[in-house]
């Protein structure tokens, strides 16, 4: 494949633009950050003309896939109604009523515009409900890149500490070491080590945060019975049980992790798959802790908040996911379960150790020796360099997948792209 316009213009955007890209993650592409033209559906077009099976979907937000009809055509009318009022309008109502219906843990709801944002105000509820410093995170989950919560999502090794009880590790110079202080880090799927923290910092712990499938490395499922466990601990220690579900919110259920795994989080987070690509997020919770930001004795604030325009593509959206009970998502999944078992089919033909993880919208390719990964430290077994090599033969064949080997499905994806896409990953096994 061609990509001289995509490298002309990275070219001319690393003049103006810090490594040419607005956005860090977006630097480990290959041969160099691509630039794209336009989408539809499951697909899209590069600056050269490249068409794509789309399996990265904005990284998670475009679930009814590349500009869907309903969605642009809300927003438009929105757009000539008004953009911006530094008051409220009926369509952030409408749309926080939509949301409280989908998903358990809502009584209520703050809108905001991004997922770092979002999880920032979750830990802030956490810290000013309780009155307590402590956050408990776990090592691999992402929450997004803000000072406090951007530490041991992808530590190296050699830095990181016991696998008991790692060590704070920043996520990038310029954190300030006393946000470390504050966190207490644990393996993920460790119930016992959760429970010896809480005993370690009795009366200290503000909040549990955690990605509920931990999606962002790995797609690794809670094990049985680990979610429930936190549950009962945060409870007991009256601290705050926080859901991540940035990417698993309206993708792996309507009503997110919370619904597939049954466990309700005192609070939780969203941001991708509610609006369609459009900036909106969202910090979700019970009535009791929510209502600390209505009588202002917790402050969450944001100009751009709740915009008529992005609420308008939130509408939109939820309508489109809710309507026949979730007969989109579910199909979507099963295409994506489907996706799954071919391209681990594909690997076992081929002779590889391959292991496919996650659920049908959302799900990890790796070549592994185990199949034992339940945590950051058993995903790093993982052979990156092989991974590597199947991702660059997938995109010379018209399929584009994150490098890091997490796969988006969307409700556009169709049983054509999915055996076009079982059928390239055939052929690009024989890279690996
Ligand atoms: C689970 C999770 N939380 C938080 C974030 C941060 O969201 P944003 O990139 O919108 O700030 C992400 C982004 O990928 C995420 O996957």
């Amino acid at each position: 494949m061609i990509f001289e316009k995509s490298r002309q213009l990275y070219e001319r955007a690393c003049q103006t633009t810090p490594g040419g890209i607005h956005s860090n993650v977006r630097a480990n592409w290959q041969p160099h950050p691509m630039f794209y033209d336009h989408g539809k559906g499951s697909r899209v077009w590069d600056a050269d003309g490249n068409e794509f099976i789309d399996y990265v979907l904005g990284r998670g937000p475009l679930l009814l896939g590349h500009s869907p009809a309903p969605v642009i055509e809300a927003v438009k009318k929105q757009l000539d109604r008004g953009l911006l009022y530094a008051g409220q309008s009926d369509v952030e109502v409408e749309a926080a009523e939509r949301f409280c219906k989908l998903v358990p843990c809502a009584d209520m709801v703050r809108f905001a515009c991004s997922g770092s944002e979002a999880v920032h105000g979750a830990i802030r509820l956490a810290r000013g409900i309780t009155g307590r410093p402590k956050i408990l995170r776990f090592e691999g989950h992402y929450h997004g890149w803000y000072d406090n919560i951007a530490w041991n999502y992808a530590p190296p090794l050699e830095k990181a500490g016991p696998r008991e009880w790692p060590i704070p590790q920043p996520a990038s110079k310029g954190q300030s070491a006393s946000d470390g202080f504050n966190l207490v880090i644990r393996p993920f799927n460790d119930l016992d080590l959760v429970k010896a923290a809480f005993e370690q910092d009795p009366g200290q712990i503000a909040g549990v945060i955690c990605e509920a499938i931990m999606c962002n490395t790995g797609a690794i499922l809670p094990k049985p019975g680990f979610l429930e466990g936190l549950r009962e601990l945060c409870t007991k220690n009256e601290a705050l049980l926080i859901f991540d579900e940035v990417i698993t919110g309206f993708r792996v259920a309507l009503g997110g992790a919370q619904e597939y795994t049954g466990v309700t989080p005192d609070v939780a987070v969203f941001a991708k798959g509610m609006s369609s690509g459009f900036p909106v997020s969202a910090i979700a919770g019970k009535r009791e802790y929510m209502q600390a930001f209505g009588d202002l004795s917790i402050t969450h604030a944001g100009t751009y908040n709740a915009g008529p325009p992005v609420m308008a593509a939130t509408v939109a959206t939820l309508d489109v996911l809710a309507a026949g009970g979730g007969a989109l998502l579910k199909a979507a999944i099963k295409r994506g379960e489907r996706l799954m078992a071919g391209i681990a089919e594909a690997g076992r033909r081929a002779g590889k150790k391959i292991c496919v993880r996650g659920i049908g919208t959302a799900f990890h390719v790796s070549f592994n020796e185990t199949t034992e990964v339940v945590d950051y430290r058993s995903y790093l077994t993982r052979d990156a360099a092989a991974y590597g090599r199947f991702w660059a033969a997938l995109q010379e064949r018209g399929i584009r997948a994150i490098p890091g080997g997490l796969w988006f499905v969307s409700t556009a994806h169709t049983d054509e792209d999915i055996d076009q896409t079982i059928a390239a990953a055939g052929e690009a096994m024989k890279a690996v």
